[in-house]
């Protein structure tokens, strides 16, 4: 690893609990699925995250390997939060199983999880792209059946870890029901989600674009989660990634938000909470 950022939160716990969290893999695999398209495409992609990293030693597969060594050797909650495969096809889905099969890990899914290749036709009519998109999804989430897509939680140490997926830039009425469940067992929380909280797309700063907008009714249960995040005194910091950079603020909703930077460079956080 070519630097793993050290967070501890101090809540008063006699034992520490350690939390390594790992985002934006974005797995890259030339291997073909016969199709010289999409082959090339994958050689593309290399070169785009190769030099956003600014050419690490290492390529995103290492990475993911040592992350899982890491959390291991340090006894610390493997917390992986999504854009694990940078498109669903063969050779990361082969790549996804023989790195973290076997490991014990938390997840939620980043948008990259079920998106094709950038020459895929997208379309112009939302119903279709949304039938199509939860086709997609439905087949990855076949092809890891041990992994919670939509929220998980684990108690360690007396901390709740919950993971919940926002990675189509906005939680779910279910998601929303669940978190509350999870604030009634009256531990406190650290909430991972792919989307930090701050993310323009999970405010919607921008109006979002046509083919992805959701229902009225949709953003205001969002919204509702978003603020309730925010003044939830048991939630004591929030994480997220997909900025594939590094921050660490307070959130407009009022809540801590710690984004961890792409481990496709070579990074990734170690959070003490003691
Ligand atoms: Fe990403
Ligand atoms: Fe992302």
């Amino acid at each position: 690893m070519e630097r793993i950022i050290e967070t501890v939160l101090e809540i008063g716990l006699e034992k520490p609990v350690k939390i390594l969290h790992v985002t934006d893999v974005h797995l890259v695999d030339s291997a073909p699925d016969d199709d010289p398209e999409q082959q090339e495409h994958m050689i593309k992609r290399k070169e785009v995250f190769a030099k956003e990293a600014n050419y690490p030693p290492k390529t995103q597969n290492e990475y993911f390997e040592e992350a899982f060594r890491i959390a291991e050797e340090e006894n610390a909650v493997m917390m992986v939060s999504g854009d694990v495969m940078d498109v669903y096809c063969k050779g990361n889905v082969r790549e996804f199983h023989r790195i973290a099969d076997g490991h014990d890990y938390m997840f939620t899914p980043g948008s990259h999880e079920f998106a094709l290749f950038a020459r895929s036709p997208k379309g112009d009519d939302p119903a279709e792209y949304n039938r199509a998109y939860w086709e997609r999804r439905k087949q990855v989430e076949g092809l890891f059946p041990e992994l919670k897509f939509n929220f998980e939680s684990r108690v360690v140490g007396g901390v709740n870890i919950v993971a919940i997926d926002n990675s189509r830039d906005f939680y779910s009425a279910e998601a929303f029901e669940f978190l509350k469940k999870e604030v009634e067992k009256g531990l406190p929380i650290v909430l991972f989600s792919h989307d930090p909280l701050g993310d323009h797309g999970l405010l919607r700063v921008r109006e979002p674009h046509p083919l992805v907008r959701q229902s009225d009714e949709t953003y205001a249960v969002n919204d509702a989660m978003i603020e309730f995040i925010g003044k939830c005194p048991l939630i004591i910091a929030t994480f997220g990634g997909h900025w594939h950079g590094e921050a660490e603020r307070i959130a407009p909703n009022g809540a801590k938000m710690f984004v961890t930077p792409g481990l496709f460079k070579g990074i990734c956080r170690m959070i003490e909470i003691r």
